[in-house]
């Protein structure tokens, strides 16, 4: 199958990225196609440009970097997305990715106030991190929030079907190697657990207490 791994992290040695890294490692040993857009690293302009919002009216063509974006996502079967929780939502360069990239007449289509998903057809991962613990985020109601607000908003309305959720939480760096070694473990059983037999298994959102 072909990935897409969208990862926003700014330092490179962050667990984010570790964790993003040992995914590809075993879509790679399962025999998967991956293309990771590395947010940061690519230097992605989040920012919102005058002519972006109704580009087929103006009869202009989106920016090259939305292009080229827009067909890494089309091109691919699953998408899977790394980022940290930060004020309880994505970080603002994936926001920005969002907006730009999951533009309307690509990721949507909206009439009489309703919206119609385009991206049927794939399905997505979503892995977040966060410094409190998953109970506490369950218990203040953030955890419904940030599924009703990402995981059904955003990326499922889109038209992915959302294999899982993946939450990580209480990581607080500096983590010991083996804490890391079974964070990456359980991002490794992730991608066994979808693709091992190169079969996408049925919808099944689902989020798991650290
Ligand atoms: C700007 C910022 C905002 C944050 N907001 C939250 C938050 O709302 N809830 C939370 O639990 N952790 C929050 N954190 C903590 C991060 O989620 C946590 O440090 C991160 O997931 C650790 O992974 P990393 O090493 O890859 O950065 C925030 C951190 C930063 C830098």
């Amino acid at each position: 199958m072909k990935h897409l791994i969208v990862v926003a992290h700014p330092l490179e040695d962050s667990v984010t990225m570790k964790l993003a890294r040992s995914y590809t490692l075993e879509l790679e040993h399962l025999g998967h196609e991956w293309v990771m857009h590395d947010l940061y690293r690519i230097g992605f302009d989040p920012v919102m440009g005058p002519n972006e919002l109704e580009p087929r009216a103006a009869h202009l063509e989106a920016p090259g970097d939305v292009r080229e974006a827009q067909a890494a996502v089309a091109a691919c079967e699953v998408l899977t997305v790394v980022y940290p929780l930060w004020w309880a939502s994505m970080p603002a360069i994936l926001k920005g990715y969002i907006d730009r990239v999951f533009a309307r007449g690509f990721a949507y289509e909206a009439r009489g106030g309703m919206t119609r998903g385009l991206l049927t057809g794939r399905s997505c991962v979503i892995v977040t991190l966060s410094g409190s613990p998953f109970a506490l985020l369950n218990e203040t109601g953030e955890w419904q929030a940030i599924q009703a607000l990402q995981d059904v908003h955003i990326f499922r309305s889109s038209g992915f079907t959302v294999l899982e959720h993946l939450h990580f939480g209480m990581v607080e760096p500096p983590i010991g190697a083996g804490t890391l070694a079974a964070q990456t473990g359980r991002m490794r059983d992730c991608a066994r657990r979808h693709f091992s037999s190169a079969r996408v298994s049925s919808e099944s959102a689902s989020s798991e207490s650290p």
